[in-house]
């Protein structure tokens, strides 16, 4: 018999994790204005809100904690991390920050004036804000394909060159540079193939343009080019990486992420006159350049992390997870964003709750009902994190209405994931007596999911 796939590690620490009642729950989300974000995280059973920084680290990542350096200039923790992430990315210039938003506003701060385009696929909703705070905008050049959660394709994550020379030929003078997100987490944690990457940088060097890559999820791309690109099963996960990152001048990094730390982001390209401007910026916002808000510990496990979640087992036994949730989700008929994301799964939300309008939020109000139902914490992925257009103040309604379960790296067991799609069933049976959806009370001017204030609305 074959013997079936389990992880490629085992279990040294738990830390109890509490099963609350219907009744608490319905007080605790009150209290929160129905925004999963103000609850307490004692409040919640299982917590798939993110898989940024909730990752369990692994003992030698541990074990690297103990040889933090910690001096303030020139630490050699930040050596070690530099030279980890120079070996699997190529880039020998790396600015430390304390996560990945950071290496956006740095970054972008030298390279992103008023009026200017920066295309993309589907910008991270912190990529876009720090794009439009500059008064500057984020063009989606997503592939259409994206928009359908039914179609089935491996690579559902990447640009549409036809869009992006569209953008290049119309605005080329206003535009600093193109920027690729890998995975493509807003579409739904679907990757960018090797040949799409090649074909973008092509098209960004024919125009001048340089490319960077949002990294946060690296090495989960590199993974599904392994298993679903030609031409990639025989080439190593870092062999892989090495190639991605050859088509790019820069990268910014979430290391909360694909290096499975709690805290921690970089910068780092080739590209000196880019880092010697960045540099001014970071010591600004973030710290001097060998810690940029970083611990030293931090900048070991890091590194430790790098090396690590670049390697096939660890990838394998990730996506698998989230493949497994998938399964069941397809047992009970639930849609979701075809194929499994890399760190998540993204429920089609209009298509569970087909009675709640898109201007009563039907993803954040699958969001309250999962919570209410088992204590599961997702994520809203959707009308609410669109923001409203900068210009006309109107609800951005145009794209995918999603509410995302992302899976921290190593944290729950599959067990827990069967919990979670149970509880999803037992509101998807329901889904014909949920008819309203919630109201937004008040919100902030941008990124308004996290803190917006919500009411249900009766009847
Ligand atoms: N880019 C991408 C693609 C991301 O998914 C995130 C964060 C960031 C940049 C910003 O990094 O959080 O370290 O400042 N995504 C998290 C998420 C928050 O839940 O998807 P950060």
């Amino acid at each position: 018999m074959t013997l079936p796939f389990a992880e490629s590690y085992k279990i040294k620490m738990v830390e109890p994790i509490y099963k609350s009642s219907r009744a608490e729950r319905e007080k605790w989300l009150a209290e929160a204005n129905y925004n999963v974000f103000q609850l307490k995280a004692e409040q919640v059973y299982i917590d798939l809100i993110t898989d940024s920084g909730t990752g369990a680290m692994s003992h030698t990542q541990w074990a690297a904690m103990m040889t933090g350096d910690e001096s303030y200039a020139g630490a050699s923790s930040f050596y070690r991390m530099k030279n980890a992430i120079e070996k699997i990315t190529g880039f020998q210039y790396v600015i430390p920050t304390h996560q990945g938003r950071a290496a956006e506003n740095v970054l972008f701060s030298v390279l992103v004036n008023e009026g200017d385009h920066v295309p993309g696929n589907s910008h991270f909703d912190t990529t876009k804000g720090h794009i439009e705070s500059r008064h500057a905008f984020a063009i989606d050049c997503t592939v259409d394909e994206a928009r359908d959660t039914q179609l089935e394709l491996p690579f559902k994550g990447n640009v549409d060159v036809a869009k992006l020379e569209k953008e290049l030929s119309e605005f080329a003078a206003k535009i600093p540079f193109v920027i690729v997100t890998i995975t493509n987490n807003t579409a739904g944690g679907q990757p960018v193939s090797m040949q799409n990457l090649r074909e973008v940088s092509a098209l960004a060097k024919k125009y001048g343009k340089p490319l960077i890559l949002d990294s946060a999820r690296f090495a989960e791309n590199a993974y599904f080019i392994k298993t679903r690109e030609q031409g990639y099963q025989d080439k190593t996960i870092k062999e892989i990486c090495r190639e991605i990152f050859s088509y790019a001048d820069c990268m910014t990094m979430s290391a909360k992420k694909d290096a499975i730390v709690n805290m921690g982001g970089f910068i780092a390209t080739n590209r000196q006159d880019w880092y010697d401007a960045a540099k001014v910026k970071a010591i600004v916002y973030e710290g001097y350049i060998t810690y940029g808000g970083m611990n030293g510990r931090d900048m070991d496990a890091l590194a430790t992390g790098l090396d690590e979640n670049t390697e096939f087992a660890s990838l394998e036994t990730r996506i698998k997870q989230v493949e497994h949730l998938a399964q069941k989700l397809d047992e009970y008929g639930i849609h979701y964003q075809r194929p499994a994301g890399g760190h998540a799964i993204y429920i089609d939300a209009p298509q569970v709750l087909t009675n709640v309008p898109k201007e009563e939020f039907p993803a954040q109000t699958l969001t309250v009902e999962l919570y209410l139902e088992a204590g599961v914490r997702a994520c809203e992925i959707g009308y609410l994190l669109a923001d409203r257009d900068p210009v006309t103040r109107e609800n951005r309604f145009g794209g995918l209405d999603l509410m995302r379960l992302a899976i921290p790296r190593r944290t729950y067991t599959n067990n827990h994931l069967d919990v979670v799609a149970a509880a999803l069933k037992n509101v998807f049976d329901r889904r014909h007596t949920i008819t309203r959806g919630v109201r937004i009370e008040w919100e902030a001017e941008v990124m308004r999911h996290f803190t917006v204030k919500l009411s249900r609305m009766k009847g």
